[in-house]
Protein backbone atom coordinates (compact mmCIF):
# COMPACT_ATOMS: atom_id res chain seq x y z
CA UNK A 1 0.00 0.00 0.00
CA UNK A 2 2.73 2.47 -1.19
CA UNK A 3 0.42 5.38 -1.67
CA UNK A 4 -1.40 7.80 1.32
CA UNK A 5 -3.26 10.40 0.41
CA UNK A 6 -6.59 12.31 1.15
CA UNK A 7 -8.15 9.95 -1.47
CA UNK A 8 -7.12 6.87 -0.13
CA UNK A 9 -7.38 7.98 3.82
CA UNK A 10 -10.52 9.40 3.50
CA UNK A 11 -12.31 6.75 1.68
CA UNK A 12 -10.46 3.55 3.37
CA UNK A 13 -8.89 2.55 -0.20
CA UNK A 14 -5.89 0.92 -0.79
CA UNK A 15 -4.62 2.63 -4.00
CA UNK A 16 -5.90 6.29 -5.24
CA UNK A 17 -7.59 5.22 -8.90
CA UNK A 18 -11.25 6.11 -9.26
CA UNK A 19 -13.56 4.34 -11.57
CA UNK A 20 -16.01 7.08 -12.98
CA UNK A 21 -19.49 6.22 -13.81
CA UNK A 22 -19.71 4.83 -16.96
CA UNK A 23 -23.29 4.20 -19.17
CA UNK A 24 -23.62 0.46 -19.82
CA UNK A 25 -19.94 -0.36 -18.59
CA UNK A 26 -19.89 0.65 -15.06
CA UNK A 27 -22.22 -2.24 -13.66
CA UNK A 28 -21.81 -4.32 -10.51
CA UNK A 29 -19.24 -6.82 -12.20
CA UNK A 30 -17.17 -3.59 -12.83
CA UNK A 31 -16.97 -1.72 -9.50
CA UNK A 32 -16.73 -4.63 -7.66
CA UNK A 33 -14.16 -5.66 -9.03
CA UNK A 34 -12.51 -1.92 -8.91
CA UNK A 35 -13.46 -1.82 -5.70
CA UNK A 36 -11.77 -5.53 -4.57
CA UNK A 37 -8.54 -4.47 -6.85
CA UNK A 38 -8.53 -1.43 -4.28
CA UNK A 39 -9.84 1.54 -5.49
CA UNK A 40 -13.20 3.40 -5.77
CA UNK A 41 -15.76 2.02 -7.95
CA UNK A 42 -18.64 4.15 -8.97
CA UNK A 43 -22.13 2.56 -8.47
CA UNK A 44 -23.79 3.93 -5.03
CA UNK A 45 -22.79 7.06 -5.88
CA UNK A 46 -24.75 10.04 -8.40
CA UNK A 47 -23.21 10.98 -11.44
CA UNK A 48 -24.54 14.72 -12.24
CA UNK A 49 -23.40 15.63 -15.97
CA UNK A 50 -23.25 19.95 -16.00
CA UNK A 51 -22.27 20.06 -19.74
CA UNK A 52 -23.77 23.08 -21.66
CA UNK A 53 -27.55 23.39 -21.70
CA UNK A 54 -29.88 25.43 -23.47
CA UNK A 55 -32.00 25.56 -20.15
CA UNK A 56 -29.86 23.89 -17.33
CA UNK A 57 -31.61 22.23 -14.92
CA UNK A 58 -31.16 23.17 -11.07
CA UNK A 59 -27.96 20.99 -10.01
CA UNK A 60 -28.11 23.03 -6.68
CA UNK A 61 -31.24 21.25 -5.74
CA UNK A 62 -30.47 17.82 -7.53
CA UNK A 63 -27.10 17.73 -5.37
CA UNK A 64 -28.59 18.71 -2.44
CA UNK A 65 -31.27 15.64 -3.18
CA UNK A 66 -28.66 13.53 -3.24
CA UNK A 67 -27.29 14.32 -0.03
CA UNK A 68 -30.79 14.08 1.61
CA UNK A 69 -31.15 10.76 0.19
CA UNK A 70 -27.69 9.60 1.78
CA UNK A 71 -25.71 9.57 -1.58
CA UNK A 72 -21.90 9.43 -0.30
CA UNK A 73 -20.09 10.42 -3.71
CA UNK A 74 -20.99 12.42 -5.99
CA UNK A 75 -19.44 12.83 -9.42
CA UNK A 76 -19.32 15.32 -11.75
CA UNK A 77 -18.25 16.12 -15.50
CA UNK A 78 -17.97 19.54 -17.01
CA UNK A 79 -18.11 22.53 -14.82
CA UNK A 80 -18.68 21.46 -10.83
CA UNK A 81 -19.11 25.17 -9.76
CA UNK A 82 -22.88 24.86 -9.15
CA UNK A 83 -22.79 22.68 -6.63
CA UNK A 84 -19.29 23.04 -5.30
CA UNK A 85 -20.84 25.66 -2.52
CA UNK A 86 -22.73 22.54 -0.71
CA UNK A 87 -22.25 22.44 2.97
CA UNK A 88 -18.34 21.62 3.54
CA UNK A 89 -19.52 19.57 6.16
CA UNK A 90 -22.42 17.31 4.56
CA UNK A 91 -20.74 13.65 4.81
CA UNK A 92 -20.31 13.71 0.66
CA UNK A 93 -17.61 13.83 -1.44
CA UNK A 94 -17.23 15.87 -4.86
CA UNK A 95 -15.27 14.64 -7.45
CA UNK A 96 -15.12 16.89 -10.32
CA UNK A 97 -14.06 15.20 -13.47
CA UNK A 98 -12.71 17.09 -16.43
CA UNK A 99 -14.61 16.25 -19.60
CA UNK A 100 -12.86 14.59 -21.72
CA UNK A 101 -12.83 17.30 -24.99
CA UNK A 102 -9.75 19.39 -25.22
CA UNK A 103 -5.98 19.21 -25.78
CA UNK A 104 -3.77 17.56 -23.35
CA UNK A 105 -1.69 21.22 -22.81
CA UNK A 106 -4.70 22.61 -21.92
CA UNK A 107 -5.20 19.79 -19.44
CA UNK A 108 -1.94 20.13 -18.16
CA UNK A 109 -2.55 23.85 -17.29
CA UNK A 110 -5.57 22.98 -15.91
CA UNK A 111 -4.74 20.52 -13.62
CA UNK A 112 -2.09 23.00 -12.47
CA UNK A 113 -5.11 25.58 -11.93
CA UNK A 114 -7.12 23.16 -9.96
CA UNK A 115 -4.20 22.88 -7.14
CA UNK A 116 -4.01 26.96 -7.23
CA UNK A 117 -7.14 27.70 -7.37
CA UNK A 118 -9.41 25.03 -5.35
CA UNK A 119 -9.30 24.79 -1.61
CA UNK A 120 -10.53 21.40 -1.27
CA UNK A 121 -8.71 18.46 -2.71
CA UNK A 122 -9.31 16.98 -6.32
CA UNK A 123 -8.74 13.92 -8.92
CA UNK A 124 -7.47 14.23 -11.99
CA UNK A 125 -9.33 12.95 -14.75
CA UNK A 126 -9.22 12.29 -18.47
CA UNK A 127 -6.35 10.39 -20.14
CA UNK A 128 -4.83 8.12 -17.08
CA UNK A 129 -4.23 4.45 -17.47
CA UNK A 130 -1.18 3.74 -16.48
CA UNK A 131 1.38 4.70 -13.34
CA UNK A 132 3.26 7.62 -14.74
CA UNK A 133 -0.13 9.26 -15.08
CA UNK A 134 -0.71 8.36 -11.20
CA UNK A 135 2.92 10.16 -10.90
CA UNK A 136 2.18 13.22 -12.43
CA UNK A 137 -1.18 13.51 -11.55
CA UNK A 138 0.29 13.51 -7.76
CA UNK A 139 2.96 15.78 -8.52
CA UNK A 140 0.59 18.05 -9.77
CA UNK A 141 -1.16 18.19 -6.80
CA UNK A 142 -4.13 16.02 -7.36
CA UNK A 143 -5.30 13.17 -4.65
CA UNK A 144 -5.77 10.30 -7.15
CA UNK A 145 -6.88 9.63 -10.69
CA UNK A 146 -10.18 8.73 -12.07
CA UNK A 147 -10.36 6.50 -15.24
CA UNK A 148 -12.72 5.10 -17.46
CA UNK A 149 -11.48 3.81 -20.85
CA UNK A 150 -8.73 2.08 -18.96
CA UNK A 151 -11.01 -0.46 -17.02
CA UNK A 152 -12.82 -0.83 -19.98
CA UNK A 153 -9.81 -2.82 -21.52
CA UNK A 154 -9.97 -5.31 -18.37
CA UNK A 155 -10.98 -8.78 -17.95
CA UNK A 156 -13.87 -7.81 -15.94
CA UNK A 157 -15.61 -5.26 -18.09
CA UNK A 158 -19.00 -6.28 -18.61
CA UNK A 159 -18.64 -5.54 -22.31
CA UNK A 160 -18.05 -7.83 -25.47
CA UNK A 161 -14.27 -8.97 -26.05
CA UNK A 162 -13.94 -6.96 -29.55
CA UNK A 163 -14.47 -3.49 -27.85
CA UNK A 164 -11.38 -4.49 -25.70
CA UNK A 165 -9.60 -5.53 -28.53
CA UNK A 166 -10.82 -2.75 -30.49
CA UNK A 167 -9.32 -0.04 -27.97
CA UNK A 168 -5.52 -2.35 -28.15
CA UNK A 169 -5.43 -1.93 -31.60
CA UNK A 170 -6.58 2.16 -31.45
CA UNK A 171 -3.95 4.41 -32.14
CA UNK A 172 -4.32 7.76 -31.03
CA UNK A 173 -6.65 8.76 -34.05
CA UNK A 174 -8.76 6.46 -32.61
CA UNK A 175 -11.36 8.65 -31.64
CA UNK A 176 -13.15 11.46 -33.19
CA UNK A 177 -14.97 14.75 -31.18
CA UNK A 178 -18.61 15.17 -32.48
CA UNK A 179 -21.53 17.44 -31.60
CA UNK A 180 -19.07 20.53 -31.13
CA UNK A 181 -21.93 22.67 -33.19
CA UNK A 182 -24.65 21.55 -30.59
CA UNK A 183 -22.30 23.04 -27.86
CA UNK A 184 -22.29 19.67 -26.42
CA UNK A 185 -18.87 18.64 -27.58
CA UNK A 186 -17.78 14.39 -26.62
CA UNK A 187 -15.39 12.23 -27.24
CA UNK A 188 -16.36 8.84 -28.76
CA UNK A 189 -14.65 5.91 -30.82
CA UNK A 190 -14.03 6.90 -34.54
CA UNK A 191 -16.40 4.59 -36.49
CA UNK A 192 -19.03 4.41 -39.03
CA UNK A 193 -21.50 6.19 -37.32
CA UNK A 194 -19.46 8.86 -35.36
CA UNK A 195 -17.66 10.11 -38.76
CA UNK A 196 -21.33 9.84 -40.38
CA UNK A 197 -22.58 12.53 -37.21
CA UNK A 198 -19.36 14.11 -38.17
CA UNK A 199 -20.37 14.90 -42.02
CA UNK A 200 -24.08 16.07 -41.17
CA UNK A 201 -23.17 18.85 -38.60
CA UNK A 202 -20.33 19.48 -40.67
CA UNK A 203 -22.20 19.81 -43.57
CA UNK A 204 -24.29 22.90 -42.38
CA UNK A 205 -23.69 26.14 -40.78
CA UNK A 206 -26.90 25.69 -38.45
CA UNK A 207 -27.65 21.86 -38.01
CA UNK A 208 -30.66 20.82 -35.95
CA UNK A 209 -29.85 17.55 -33.10
CA UNK A 210 -32.68 15.93 -34.40
CA UNK A 211 -30.39 15.39 -37.90
CA UNK A 212 -28.24 13.06 -35.81
CA UNK A 213 -30.07 12.19 -33.11
CA UNK A 214 -30.95 8.61 -34.54
CA UNK A 215 -27.42 7.98 -34.63
CA UNK A 216 -26.47 8.98 -31.52
CA UNK A 217 -29.14 6.62 -29.66
CA UNK A 218 -27.61 5.02 -26.54
CA UNK A 219 -29.67 1.98 -27.38
CA UNK A 220 -27.40 1.77 -30.63
CA UNK A 221 -24.32 2.32 -28.18
CA UNK A 222 -25.49 -0.28 -26.04
CA UNK A 223 -25.64 -3.00 -29.14
CA UNK A 224 -21.65 -2.33 -29.46
CA UNK A 225 -20.92 -3.67 -26.04
CA UNK A 226 -23.21 -6.38 -25.95
CA UNK A 227 -22.54 -7.24 -29.68
CA UNK A 228 -19.28 -6.75 -30.25
CA UNK A 229 -20.28 -4.89 -33.88
CA UNK A 230 -18.15 -1.65 -32.96
CA UNK A 231 -20.08 0.30 -36.16
CA UNK A 232 -23.60 -0.54 -33.96
CA UNK A 233 -23.55 2.81 -32.38
CA UNK A 234 -22.17 5.56 -30.81
CA UNK A 235 -19.81 4.28 -27.66
CA UNK A 236 -17.18 6.53 -25.61
CA UNK A 237 -13.89 6.11 -25.30
CA UNK A 238 -10.74 8.59 -24.60
CA UNK A 239 -7.20 9.60 -25.71
CA UNK A 240 -5.72 6.89 -23.32
CA UNK A 241 -6.59 4.27 -25.95
CA UNK A 242 -3.73 5.03 -27.86
CA UNK A 243 -1.51 3.86 -24.49
CA UNK A 244 -3.65 0.85 -24.02
CA UNK A 245 -2.02 -2.77 -25.01
CA UNK A 246 -3.44 -4.88 -22.73
CA UNK A 247 -6.27 -6.40 -21.58
CA UNK A 248 -5.56 -7.14 -17.50
CA UNK A 249 -7.78 -8.71 -14.53
CA UNK A 250 -8.54 -5.35 -12.09
CA UNK A 251 -6.18 -6.76 -9.94
CA UNK A 252 -3.56 -6.92 -12.06
CA UNK A 253 -3.82 -3.01 -13.43
CA UNK A 254 -4.20 -1.39 -9.85
CA UNK A 255 -0.98 -3.34 -8.97
CA UNK A 256 1.04 -2.58 -12.28
CA UNK A 257 -0.14 0.94 -12.16
CA UNK A 258 0.75 1.46 -7.84
CA UNK A 259 4.35 -0.27 -9.15
CA UNK A 260 4.90 1.65 -12.17
CA UNK A 261 4.09 4.87 -10.23
CA UNK A 262 6.57 4.17 -7.30
CA UNK A 263 9.33 3.67 -10.07
CA UNK A 264 8.69 6.73 -11.71
CA UNK A 265 8.28 8.66 -8.52
CA UNK A 266 11.92 6.97 -7.66
CA UNK A 267 13.28 7.97 -10.88
CA UNK A 268 12.24 11.49 -11.16
CA UNK A 269 13.69 11.95 -7.47
CA UNK A 270 17.03 10.42 -8.13
CA UNK A 271 17.55 13.42 -11.05
CA UNK A 272 17.61 15.45 -7.61
CA UNK A 273 20.20 15.59 -5.25
CA UNK A 274 20.76 18.60 -2.85
CA UNK A 275 24.75 18.26 -2.91
CA UNK A 276 24.72 19.21 -6.45
CA UNK A 277 26.15 22.52 -7.25
CA UNK A 278 25.17 24.50 -9.69
C1 LIG B 1 -17.68 3.92 -21.74
C2 LIG B 1 -17.75 5.20 -20.96
C3 LIG B 1 -18.97 5.69 -20.55
C4 LIG B 1 -19.04 6.89 -19.83
N1 LIG B 1 -20.26 7.35 -19.41
C5 LIG B 1 -20.34 8.55 -18.76
C6 LIG B 1 -21.60 9.08 -18.38
O1 LIG B 1 -22.64 8.49 -18.64
N2 LIG B 1 -21.63 10.29 -17.74
C7 LIG B 1 -20.46 10.96 -17.44
O2 LIG B 1 -20.54 12.04 -16.84
N3 LIG B 1 -19.24 10.46 -17.77
C8 LIG B 1 -19.16 9.29 -18.43
N4 LIG B 1 -17.93 8.80 -18.79
C9 LIG B 1 -16.72 9.52 -18.37
C10 LIG B 1 -16.03 8.79 -17.18
O3 LIG B 1 -16.80 8.86 -15.99
C11 LIG B 1 -14.64 9.39 -16.87
O4 LIG B 1 -14.78 10.70 -16.37
C12 LIG B 1 -13.74 9.43 -18.10
O5 LIG B 1 -13.85 8.19 -18.78
C13 LIG B 1 -12.30 9.66 -17.71
O6 LIG B 1 -11.51 9.76 -18.86
P1 LIG B 1 -10.70 8.51 -19.48
O7 LIG B 1 -11.69 7.69 -20.23
O8 LIG B 1 -9.69 9.16 -20.38
O9 LIG B 1 -10.07 7.74 -18.36
C14 LIG B 1 -17.85 7.61 -19.52
C15 LIG B 1 -16.62 7.10 -19.97
C16 LIG B 1 -16.55 5.93 -20.67
C17 LIG B 1 -15.21 5.42 -21.14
Amino acid sequence: MPFKTWLTETLGIKVPIVQGGMMWVGRAEMTSAVANAGGLGFLFGVNITMLPAINAPDYLAYAKAAVQEGIKIIETAGNPEPILNLNSSLPTGVFGTATNIRGLLQRWSRRRMCAQELKIPFIASGGFCDGKGLATALVLGAQGINMGTRWMCTVEAPIHQNVKEAIVKMDENGTILVLRKFRNTTRLARNEVTLEVHKIENSKLDPQFQEVAHLMSGARGRGVYETGDINAGVWSVGLAAGLIKSIPTCEELARTIEREAVDALSKASSLYSNRASL
